[in-house]
């Protein structure tokens, strides 16, 4: 592990010299004077291709990252994660998600446990359960087959289920509806209690650590609501939980024959992949969640094997790194043209802001650089109708990561052709512009006045030269969706390691919930605060008068 400040290693160094000869560079320019552009500048793997040639970068650019990659131990840190290290040093955790879709023979052990073997068990008990569900045979109360499943879970347990669920729409059962609650605000719960017979739902309480206040309240209240309607008995066939917790599953009265299991070496917003996925398995079926898995195994072994130059994960985090610390993006947006894919910028937020929001170093000394940018997005094209004006003539330049799917999943004629055509569109603009000689050229053809050409010269102008990454697939498949989601997670692992920071802890969560608790306490209780700030204090009156 390098312990030299990432700002004093040769290749940061070196990368900062050669940024400064970057600012005069064009992509307009850098496309007219490099013909196989594109082709020196993708890479395909596991079934995606990145298109990274609309980057403010060259040859040597790449080379230089390349070095940092090398100079900041990516490959060591890596094969350190695939091999069970205890990476996660603040929590003295490994970090094994990529064993969850790993096939059976792998051969590894932590702490005496043989991983894969352990995987494979839980893994075919949640795919003869999702099966009994899935073909009537779990049925209801009153004998009904199961019709709704509600997955009540928050971050991790909630991000990936839902929006994997809601990717992989076009393979779900016909039968199941999925509804997923994770706010505490109970308008969340009571919607979708709104749309289920307590007949035919069942209820997934998914909790890595069963304690999370907003998931143990919603269930709860979930049970008392199915109580309204049936008895204690009956909970069995209506309440599954998933967790690494069995005490607490005991404890709050759901059956650990009914608990599906996974373990502390997978992290909350690495965890779609164990038994958090249980719903994701449940809507397209065990067969499905298998290729989800092979999906994001063959991103896998790409990550593993590939030599850095041609690694899919390292040239995106590299590209990432070269705009944020070099060009200074804030934030990187997330432009999937696919609806069904409309989860997946909320996804990332979890995954990549949770991850690589840190500004403390492994050795605990501050770092000297940004780290992880603002993750935000929305579909294209409706993006493009909202904040795209923005990102296309806005004082600050955002990076914008396009995913475009080749195939429809549906048969509307024509819709496919004018999405793409949106996506493909978009790239160009942001990299081109509209130079001021052509915005002249196209005004003077409507026959404007010298004068008002002058003056509405500069607001039609596009400086473009505004990067962007282009990643493709086939079709939207449960196999593309686990490769872009492993793509994104070794994406972050990569940054994590340039910045030298844990990437798997969560300590910036934890203050919150301390006060949070403070406060529920003090909005239950008949003192006004008087421990707080005077705005703290004023807000806790107002709620105490209106709660009564
Ligand atoms: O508060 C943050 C967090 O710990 C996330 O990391 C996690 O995904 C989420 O809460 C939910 O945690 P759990 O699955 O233990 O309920």
């Amino acid at each position: 592990m390098p312990s030299t400040a990432l700002t004093a290693t040769a290749a940061f160094q070196a990368l900062t010299t050669h940024h400064r000869e970057a600012l005069s560079w064009h992509m307009r320019d850098l496309f007219a004077t490099q013909q196989d552009r594109f082709e020196r500048l993708s890479v395909s793997a596991a079934g995606l291709l990145l298109d990274y040639s609309k980057n403010r970068i060259n040859d040597t650019t790449l080379e230089l990252l390349l070095a940092l990659a090398r100079e900041r131990g990516v490959e060591p840190q890596r094969d350190a994660m695939f091999a069970g290290d205890k990476i996660n040093f603040t929590e003295h955790r490994a970090v094994l998600h990529t064993a969850l879709r790993a096939p059976r023979d792998l051969r590894l052990e932590v702490d005496g446990q043989h991983i894969a073997a352990d995987v494979h068990a839980v893994l075919d008990r949640i795919a003869s359960f999702v099966e009994r569900v899935r073909d009537g045979n779990w049925v209801g109360r009153t004998g009904k087959p199961i019709t709704d499943i509600v997955n009540i879970g928050i971050g991790g347990s909630h991000l990936g289920p839902q929006m994997a669920s809601t990717a992989l729409r076009s393979f779900s059962h016909p039968r199941l509806n999925m509804h997923f609650v994770s706010n505490v605000d109970g308008h969340d719960l009571d919607a979708a209690l709104a749309k289920v017979d307590p007949e035919t739902t069942l209820f997934i309480v998914a909790s890595k650590t069963f304690t999370t206040q907003e998931t143990m309240m919603n269930a709860q209240s979930a049970r008392n609501w199915f109580l309204q309607h049936a008895t204690e008995a009956d909970l069995p066939r209506h309440f599954v939980a998933v967790s690494t917790n069995s005490e607490g599953v005991r404890a709050f009265g759901i059956d650990t024959d009914n608990m599906f299991p996974f373990w502390d070496w997978v992290g909350g917003r690495y965890s779609v992949w164990s038994s958090i996925g249980l719903s994701v398995a449940l809507a397209i079926g065990a067969k499905n969640f298998g290729e989800l898995l092979a999906g994001a195994h063959a991103m896998d072994e790409h990550f593993l094997h590939a030599p850095l130059a041609t690694n899919m994960p390292v040239i995106l985090a590299l590209i990432g790194i070269w705009n944020r610390n070099f060009f200074n993006s804030e934030s990187l947006s997330i432009a999937p043209y696919h609806h069904d894919l409309r989860f997946f910028p909320a996804y990332l937020q979890q995954l990549e802001m949770e991850s690589n929001g840190k500004r403390i170093t492994r050795d605990g000394s501050p770092i000297k650089v940004a780290t992880c940018p603002f993750i935000w997005g929305d579909v294209g094209t409706n993006g493009q109708h909202a904040f795209f004006q923005l990102l296309h003539q806005g004082a600050d330049i955002t990076p914008i990561d396009f995913i475009a799917v080749l195939k429809p999943g549906h048969n509307l004629p024509g819709h496919h052709a004018v999405l793409l055509a949106n996506c493909f569109a978009q790239s160009e603009a942001f990299m081109r512009g509209k130079q001021a000689e052509e915005v002249r050229a196209d005004l003077s053809k409507e026959g404007m006045s010298q004068q008002e050409l002058e003056a509405l010269l500069p607001h039609k102008t596009f400086n473009g030269n505004r990067p962007s990454n282009t990643i493709v697939m086939e079709a939207l498949t449960p196999a593309s969706l686990g490769a872009l989601i492993a793509l994104y997670e070794h994406k972050t692992f990569v940054q994590g390691v340039i910045w030298g920071i844990n990437s798997f802890d969560q300590w910036g969560v934890e203050l919150g919930k301390v006060l949070a608790k403070t406060i529920q306490s003090e909005l239950s209780g008949t003192s006004v605060p008087e421990r707080h700030d005077a705005s703290t204090n004023a807000l806790i009156a107002l709620a105490k008068q209106a709660l009564g």
